[in-house]
């Protein structure tokens, strides 16, 4: 069985969908209920509350670790998310990072990543990370300022940036 995080999101919907038409046994991870494919095990679950996840990591293979909004602030304790993985019998962790952790290191949210990136590495565990580019998703955030006063603003205005 696969654990997927934040799986009713951009990157977490779409993937869950890609398992569960490979075959995978799927149970996917999100605060609030959502439809999710046919065969797949929802679980309301909060990262931030990692004693919570035991029940949800039991028998699991893997996990697809993804943080969102508060989950990146400095205070928050993710690593602990590793270490209940590990104890609850996983054996591989995808931990969905960012281009930034490289880019912008001493950003807050970077050093909060980077130290979550360090313990999955120790972790013991097969593990792999990801550190995308910025989403094509977050011109959405542009919404309300091109609806109200038709403009786009970004730091880099002439700059071609790819995106995901
Ligand atoms: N946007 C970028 O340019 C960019 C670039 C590089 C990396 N990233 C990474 O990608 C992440 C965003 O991915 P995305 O666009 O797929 O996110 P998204 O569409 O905002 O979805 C977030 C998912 O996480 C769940 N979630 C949020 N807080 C949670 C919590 N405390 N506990 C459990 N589940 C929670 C949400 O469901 P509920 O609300 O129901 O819980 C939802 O399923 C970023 O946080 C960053 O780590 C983004």
């Amino acid at each position: 069985m696969i654990v997927v995080t934040g799986a009713t999101g951009n990157v977490g919907r779409t993937l869950t969908q890609a398992l569960a038409e490979a075959g995978e046994q799927v149970t996917a991870v999100s605060r609030h209920t959502a439809a999710v494919p046919s065969g797949v095990r929802h679980v309301q679950a909060d990262l931030g509350r990692p004693q919570g996840l035991a029940a949800v990591l039991d028998g699991a293979k893997a996990l697809f670790l993804l943080l969102s909004g508060d989950l990146h602030a400095p205070e928050a304790r993710p690593a602990d998310l590793i270490d209940l993985a590990a104890a609850s019998g996983v054996r591989r962790v995808v931990l969905l990072s960012s281009q930034g952790v490289a880019t912008r290191p001493l950003g807050p949210t970077r050093i909060a990543m980077r130290a979550l990136e360090d313990a999955v590495r120790k972790s013991g565990l097969d593990w792999a990370v990801l550190r995308p580019g910025g989403f094509a998703s977050n011109a959405f955030a542009w919404a309300e300022s091109v609806r109200t006063q038709g403009v786009v603003a970004a730091p880099f205005g002439d700059i071609g940036v790819p995106v995901v």
